[in-house]
């Protein structure tokens, strides 16, 4: 089975983020999404892999990608964003034929899709679905079920038919690409995956659910990247190189050799990237903090950082704060709240 990973999307509800960097290439726990999406596949022994890019995405995605060796990577263009569904059709030569798992990039499952492969291989049905208990279906393509077969899946309906949620991670046999050619645009105007999926249901072939177990997170908007971050973090181990310096570090701490700690207070989980430094600052857990960055005389918990970022002399605690490549926040007199930022890239705040 072949592994086929959309990312041409253009992020719009993670925007100012997404305005210089693709969402694929955002780091949570440390590591692009994109990534975590390819050791999802490869976990479930899905090595060979095509990356849907579109003319924005392909740079940053294929710079992202470049020094990654193990799976066997293909980058697809996509050169109009039309619709999940078209994104997939892009890579029907590629499969050759073959089955295909499409793992939405944006999508975090706490157990993988292993267990998902494993049902598809064995019953080898025309397609397996993951499926998610939502409080509110009408955000996600919604299915409705008779035992384990889907019989009907609408995408983002006003009114859900069920609670279950249609979960970024699809099983299909090669018949999915016929499905997908010639079908109409939805009412939003593009071509839906959800659309080819009800087009197999509607000509009698085996479409299955499977209910996700665990956690699961589409990554779509802001807080959804924190709450990301945290669920990651809150598998990390403590590893220690760095140098500690007249600081103290409770709960599972991610120090490299080329980061430093001085005079600080480091309360887990927290993962600090290469070259960063810490002085005189808090970090508090569930954070990130990516390479080369620096706090120094501030305070920041439940945040992602992003590489080459700097907070100086900051008075006021940082808290839930997406903090782009390079973003900068300085000055501060004590301000008696917290602040909830979400900066892009190169962004700059002054509290004077
Ligand atoms: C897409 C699919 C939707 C699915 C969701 C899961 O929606 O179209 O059916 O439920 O992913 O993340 P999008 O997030 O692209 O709006």
């Amino acid at each position: 089975m072949k592994g086929i990973i959309p990312a041409a999307g253009l992020g719009t509800r993670l925007r100012p983020l997404t305005f210089t960097r693709p969402k694929p290439v955002l780091n949570v726990a440390g590591k692009p999404i994109i990534i975590h999406a390819i050791e999802t596949l490869r976990a479930a022994g899905i090595d060979e892999i095509a990356v849907i890019v579109s003319d924005l995405t392909r740079t940053e995605i294929e710079y992202t990608l470049k020094d990654l060796s193990g799976p066997d990577l293909t980058l697809i263009d996509q050169h109009q964003q039309l619709g999940l569904g078209h994104a997939v059709s892009m890579a029907r030569n590629w499969a050759n034929g073959e089955s295909v798992c499409v793992y939405l990039g944006d999508n975090l499952f706490e157990f993988g899709v292993g267990s998902f492969a494993r049902q598809f291989e064995a019953e080898r049905p025309d397609a397996l679905i993951a499926l998610v208990e939502v409080a509110d279906p009408s955000a996600f393509g919604v299915a409705r079920l008779d035992g384990e077969r889907i019989v009907e899946l609408i995408e983002k309906p006003k009114t859900p038919v069920s609670n279950l949620a249609v979960a970024g991670a699809y099983f299909f046999s090669n018949r999915i690409f016929e499905a997908l050619s010639d079908l109409p645009p939805s009412p939003r105007g593009e071509y839906e995956i959800t659309d080819a999926i009800q087009r197999l249901i509607t000509e009698g072939g085996v479409v299955l659910g499977q209910r996700v177990q665990g956690w699961w997170k589409d990554t779509g908007k802001p807080i959804d990247l924190l709450d990301a971050n945290r669920l990651l973090l809150e598998r990390l181990e403590t590893h220690i190189e760095g140098q500690v310096v007249n600081s103290r570090l409770s709960g599972r701490v991610q120090l490299p050799a080329s980061a430093r700690v001085i005079n600080s207070k480091i309360v887990g989980p927290v993962l600090i990237g290469e070259d960063v430094t810490i002085e005189n600052a808090y970090v508090g857990p569930f954070t990130s903090i990516g390479r080369g960055s620096l706090i120094r005389n501030a305070e920041v918990e439940h945040s992602v950082i992003e590489a080459l970022a700097q907070i100086e002399n900051v008075d006021i605690r940082l808290q839930d704060c997406l903090l782009g490549v390079r973003a900068r926040v300085s000055g501060g007199r004590r301000i008696p709240r917290t602040l909830k930022l979400t900066l892009s890239d190169a962004s700059e705040v002054e509290l004077t």
